[in-house]
């Protein structure tokens, strides 16, 4: 069984980006229905996964489990974005910074390229910055889809384009949402960790544990 995850900050400390109300509803209305809905049917099925990214793997290869699939990786998707966002303005760090220059010519650059993908990205969905065999890319998916399915792509960073993210704050404004979040908001600790990962072969950012004992297993700290 898996818990809803608990916000790595307090629900106003992404002001005036994300308010306290937009954190609420998101974490403890959307994301806990998410986590909900893969407990029920991970509970109908009578399984006992051992972790999220075996639920999405596994749910991802089988057409009659897309209803398992989208819940899960729209869980995975939510507790990596909050892992995404700090309170405090950061910069990235040495080594992840030369790969930005080398992808996009600099900060500047990849905001433009990130806030253009979100920005025209059609529907609901999540803007990336990935990492792919040391070459770092912005991209796009399309509803729950995630990268835990993409094999040699890893996250960074991700920003939530679905309306409900940024609606109650920003309106219709989704560029100036993304603008404001790239300036104020990312988690650069977590994309120069991850970023680290993939160049040394570490291990990547991993979704908390099942919290159920009949899982065997216990919760996972956020990094
Ligand atoms: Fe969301």
């Amino acid at each position: 069984m898996f818990s809803l995850p608990q916000l790595p900050y307090d629900h106003a400390a992404l002001e005036p980006v994300l308010s306290r109300t937009t954190l609420h509803t998101h974490h403890e209305k959307h994301q806990k229905t998410y986590v909900d809905n893969v407990n029920g049917l991970l509970a109908e099925a009578g399984r006992r996964p051992a972790s999220l990214e075996e639920v999405i793997i596994q749910a991802a290869g089988d057409p009659s489990s897309r209803k398992l699939f989208n819940n899960a990786a729209q869980v995975w998707n939510h507790t990596f974005f909050w892992n995404s966002m700090s309170p405090n303005r950061q910069a990235p760090g040495e080594s992840l910074s030369g790969a930005i220059d080398r992808a996009f010519g600099g900060l500047a650059g990849l905001k433009d390229a990130f806030v253009a993908e979100g920005a025209a990205h059609f529907g609901s969905g999540w803007v990336w910055l990935a990492c792919e065999s040391g070459a770092l890319k912005v991209l796009s998916t399309h509803d729950a889809e995630d990268l835990v399915t993409h094999q040699g792509l890893a996250p960074l960073l991700v920003c939530d384009v679905w309306e409900h993210a940024y609606y109650l704050d920003h309106k219709n404004d989704r560029k100036g949402f993304l603008s404001a979040w790239f300036d104020a908001l990312p988690n650069w600790s977590l994309a120069d960790s991850q970023h680290a990962a993939v160049i040394g072969g570490g291990e990547l950012w991993k979704h908390p544990l099942p919290t159920s004992a009949e899982a065997g297993t216990a919760s996972a700290s956020i990094r």
